[in-house]
C-alpha cells in the first residue's frame, strides 16, 4: 500500500515535470530490484532500477539491521541503454553493504528530498544459516500462469528465487521485459491475477536460456540480449571471446552491436557463466545454449575448478537451461549438457536444475559416462550424446536419502505453455532414468536447505505438492 501512496504523491508533485511528462508510473521504468551484483559477497546486495535518460537527484538509503540508523549509499552509478526501437534509458545500480546475513532490512529511494519508493527486503543467507529457495523456469510470457506462479512463490517466503532460463519471451528483448517481467515479478501488491512484489524484496538469480541470449541478431532485434544489461550477476566465470567456444558472434549492423556493448559493459560475454555462494550451497550457473562447446578443455576445467574450490561447502548445486536428462518428446534431441555429467560427479554435485522443457521431471540419482565420440573437443553440431548411465534405484528420498549420483530436475513449468501433457501417465514413454514426470500442471520447486539435509518439494500453481524428496549428507 505504501508504494501506491508514494506513487500517487509522486505524480501529484512531479506530474508536470518536463522530464517525466507523460510518464504514468512515476520516475521508474522498472521499480527497484535486488541482484547479486558483478562481485557477490557476504552482507552485500545490489539494488537496480530503470529510469529515463535524465539527470535526477537520486538518493538511496538503507537500514542494515533493526536497530541501526539510515545509511546513504554513494550516488548511483548507471549505464545508458541506447538501442534502436525504444527511448534511451538508464540502468541505475547501488551497492548495499554490511547487511547482517539473513536479516530483514529496509531501504528507500528518494528524488531530492522526496521519497518515491521504499521496501523491506531480506539479506542473503551465509554459511550455517538454513534457507529456502524457489526455482522455476520458462516463465516470462505475461500469461496468467506466470502470475499465479509468481504469487505462489511469494507466498512461500523464499530467501532466493532462481530462474533456470527462458526468463522473458520471445527474444529476451528490453521491450519484452516491460510487459512480461517487471510488472509481474515486481508487482506493487501480491495477487494471483497480477504477480507479487518479489524482486524488490528477494534476491533473484537467473541462468540465461535460449530465449534470453540465443538470438544474436541485433539487426533483427536491436533490444535483444538485454539479459546482459538488466541483470547484474557475478563476473567470475570464464572470460570468453566472440567466436570462441563460449560465445557465438554478435550479428547485425555495427552501430547496433556498439549500442549493445555500451549498454552491457563488462557483463558481455562473461556474465553468461558464474558462481556464487548462498547459505550452505555453492551454485554454479552455466550457459547451456548449443553454441557453447562444453567439450572445450578450458571451459570444462573452469567448471571442475569452480566445484573443487567449493568442496568445503555442504552442498553444490548447478543450474543451466537445457536439461541433459529428460523424457519429453519436445527437445528430445538436445542432449548437449550430458557431456558435463562426469565433471559434476567428480565435483560432488547433488542437484542440477534446468528448464527449457516446460514441465517437471526428476531423474534417479545417476552417473553417466559419455562415449568418446560425444566428447571430442572440436565443436560438435549434433546435440545427441550417447553413453552409459548408472542409476541409483534404491534412493527414494524418504527411507533412503543418500543418493549415489546426481539428481537432475527439470523445473520448466513456470508459465509458458506446458509440454507433452500426454506423457505424464504414459510411463512407457519415459526414459529409463526418469522417476517422476508431471506435465499437466504449472509448478515450481521449493527447496529447504540446511547443512545436513535438503528437502525438495514440487508445488503446483494451486499449492498442491506434486513431488517431494529429501537428500542427506
Ligand atoms: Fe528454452
Amino acid at each position: 500500500m505504501i508504494v501506491r501512496f508514494l506513487r500517487v504523491a509522486f505524480l501529484v508533485s512531479f506530474g508536470t515535470s518536463s522530464v517525466l511528462a507523460g510518464d504514468q508510473t512515476g520516475p521508474f521504468l522498472a521499480e527497484p530490484y535486488l541482484q547479486l551484483g558483478h562481485s557477490a559477497g557476504v552482507g552485500k546486495l545490489d539494488l537496480l532500477w530503470l529510469s529515463t535518460d535524465a539527470d535526477l537527484a537520486w538518493k538511496v538509503e538503507y537500514r542494515p539491521g533493526r536497530h541501526k540508523g539510515w545509511r546513504s549509499t554513494p550516488g548511483p552509478r548507471f549505464r545508458t541503454v541506447r538501442v534502436e526501437g525504444m527511448p534511451p534509458h538508464r540502468v541505475y545500480e547501488v551497492t548495499l553493504r554490511d547487511l547482517p546475513p539473513g536479516s530483514n532490512f529496509s531501504y528507500r529511494v528518494s528524488l531530492g528530498d522526496r521519497l518515491v519508493f521504499e521496501s523491506e527486503a531480506r539479506a542473503p543467507k551465509s554459511a550455517g544459516q538454513p534457507h529456502r529457495f524457489v526455482a522455476f523456469g520458462d516463465c516470462g510470457d505475461g500469461s496468467p500462469n506466470q502470475k499465479a506462479i509468481a504469487h505462489r512463490a511469494f507466498q512461500a517466503h523464499p530467501d532466493l528465487v532462481l530462474i533456470p532460463g527462458d526468463i522473458v519471451y520471445d527474444r529476451g528483448r528490453a521491450t519484452e521485459y516491460r510487459d512480461r517481467f517487471w510488472p509481474i515479478f515486481n508487482a506493487d501488491a501480491p495477487s494471483p491475477d497480477a504477480g507479487a512484489p518479489l524482486m524488490r524484496s528477494t534476491l533473484f538469480v537467473a541462468a540465461p536460456g535460449n530465449h534470453d541470449i540465443g538470438a544474436r541478431d541485433l539487426g533483427k532485434y536491436p533490444d535483444g540480449l538485454s539479459y546482459f544489461y538488466y541483470w547484474s550477476q557475478p563476473i567470475n566465470g570464464p572470460e570468453g571471446r566472440e567466436g570462441g567456444p563460449m560465445t557465438s558472434p554478435l550479428v547485425g549492423p555495427e552501430s547496433n552491436r556498439l549500442a549493445f556493448r555500451e549498454a552491457a559493459g563488462p557483463a558481455f560475454p562473461r556474465m553468461a557463466n558464474f558462481s556464487f555462494d548462498f547459505g550452505d550451497v555453492h551454485w554454479t550457473v552455466l550457459d547451456s545454449n548449443p553454441s557453447v562447446n562444453w567439450n572445450d578443455p578450458e571451459l570444462r576445467r573452469w567448471v571442475a575448478q569452480d566445484l573443487a574450490i567449493a568442496k568445503g561447502a555442504p552442498w553444490r548445486f548447478v543450474t543451466f537451461h537445457h536439461p541433459g536428462f529428460h523424457s519429453s518428446r519436445s527437445h528430445g534431441e538436445e542432449e548437449q549438457m550430458r557431456t558435463l555429467a562426469p565433471v559434476f560427479e567428480a565435483g560432488k554435485v547433488s542437484l542440477v536444475f534446468s528448464g527449457h522443457v516446460h514441465n517437471y521431471q526428476r531423474s534417479y540419482p545417476l552417473s553417466f559416462l559419455p562415449d568418446a565420440a560425444s566428447t571430442r573437443s572440436d565443436f560438435k553440431k549434433d546435440r545427441r550424446v550417447a553413453g552409459r548411465w548408472t542409476l541409483d534405484r534404491t534412493f527414494d528420498g524418504r527411507t533412503d536419502t543418500t543418493p549415489e549420483g546426481v539428481i537432475y530436475l527439470v523445473t520448466g513449468a513456470g508459465g509458458r505453455h506446458l509440454y507433452n501433457p500426454e506423457q505424464q501417465d504414459d510411463t512407457a514413454s519415459w526414459k529409463e532414468f526418469t522417476v517422476k514426470h508431471v506435465s499437466k500442471v504449472f509448478s515450481m520447486t521449493v527447496v529447504d536447505v540446511d547443512g545436513q539435509a535438503v528437502r525438495v518439494q514440487q508445488v503446483g500453481a494451486e499449492g498442491q505438492v506434486i513431488d517431494q524428496f529429501v537428500i542427506s549428507r
